[in-house]
């Protein structure tokens, strides 16, 4: 019971639940998040946007890798808001970050905003997945990039190995070869995928052109 009503809040935190959930997931994710973050090249001044912020681990991680630049969190849970505006305070108070509540569907930024675009553990969950990519193509400016990161790389040698957790949340592991056909049918050049052995993570880099 535990358990369910612990996992059944990743999809979008709320409650009690939720509280333990964000973090968990700030404590669970943060190795993960470092590993496919040195994957990326930082520049001076970049402006970065994470799409499902959580509890806001990965807004205070790429706040300490932009220098002058500026991070931008969103989620559509209140409480992940409340928790990251919380775990960002005094960047959210300098201006260097920035916290909103939103959909992935509908992002409330100007097209070309972002050198980066970044994602942890987040994708499974997204509506319209497609249209939701390019969504985010929409806010990258031209040689931009967008950071997928994954925990739940399907396994070919034990296909059951996620059938719990996908169907108490109705979503599904990922592969490599869906991920990337996905980011070409958005339109989306130079996709890179990494995993690293021994564990079932998954990252993906992709540019805009
Ligand atoms: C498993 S948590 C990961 C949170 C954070 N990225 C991390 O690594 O700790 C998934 C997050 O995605 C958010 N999320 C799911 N669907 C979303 C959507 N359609 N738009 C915005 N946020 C969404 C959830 O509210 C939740 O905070």
């Amino acid at each position: 019971m535990k358990y369910h009503k612990l996992t059944e809040n990743a999809v979008k935190p709320e409650g009690f639940w939720g509280r333990l959930m964000i973090r968990s997931m700030n404590k669970g994710h943060s190795d993960m998040t470092d590993w496919a973050l040195d994957y990326i090249k930082f520049e001076n001044g970049y402006r970065v946007l994470d799409v499902g912020c959580g509890g806001g681990k990965t807004v205070a991680k790429l706040c300490g890798k932009v220098g002058s630049g500026k991070v931008y969190g969103i989620d559509y849970s209140d409480l992940c808001v409340q928790k990251s505006l919380k775990a960002n305070k005094k960047n959210v108070l300098c201006g260097k970050a920035d916290i909103r509540k939103a959909s992935v569907s509908e992002l409330p930024f100007e097209n070309e905003s972002f050198d980066l675009v970044t994602a942890v553990e987040t994708y499974y969950f997204w509506p319209d997945k497609l249209n939701d990519l390019i969504e985010i193509k929409r806010t990258l400016r031209r040689g931009g990039r967008l950071l997928l990161v994954f925990e739940m790389l399907k396994d070919d040698n034990d296909p059951d190995r996620w059938k719990k957790v996908e169907e108490r949340l109705n979503i599904k592991a990922v592969s490599r070869e869906e991920i990337t056909e996905m980011l070409q049918r958005a339109g989306y050049q130079n996709i890179r995928t990494h995993t690293k052995s021994g564990t079932s993570r998954l990252c993906a880099v992709a540019e805009k052109e």
